[in-house]
């Protein structure tokens, strides 16, 4: 099996690292991990991914309630998609 050498940026959701091209959609991202069965929350339902049903909130390093669907993946970025908004 030949090896990817297309760039990447390691991103960590929820704690695990996970190695994507960077600019990537977020949303994408977390979609894919979900499918995949790797942690990302279950409630967690993107819906619109055109930032209007806010339904993609996550955490993204210390900024709360970031809609995925407007975020690029970027180098380092952590994303916690169990954080509930602020009450
Ligand atoms: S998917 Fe609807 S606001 Fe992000």
């Amino acid at each position: 099996m030949s090896k990817s050498t297309s760039p990447r940026v390691a991103i960590h959701v929820d704690g695990e690292r996970v190695d994507v091209p960077p600019g990537a959609s977020l949303a994408a991202v977390l979609l894919d991990l979900r499918l995949a069965g790797r942690g990302v929350n279950p409630s967690w339902a993107p819906i619109c991914a055109m930032a209007s049903c806010f339904g993609c909130l996550v955490r993204v390093d210390t900024h709360e309630q970031v809609r995925a669907c407007t975020e690029r993946c970027r180098e380092g970025m952590r994303v916690d998609t169990h954080a509930r908004p602020p009450s």
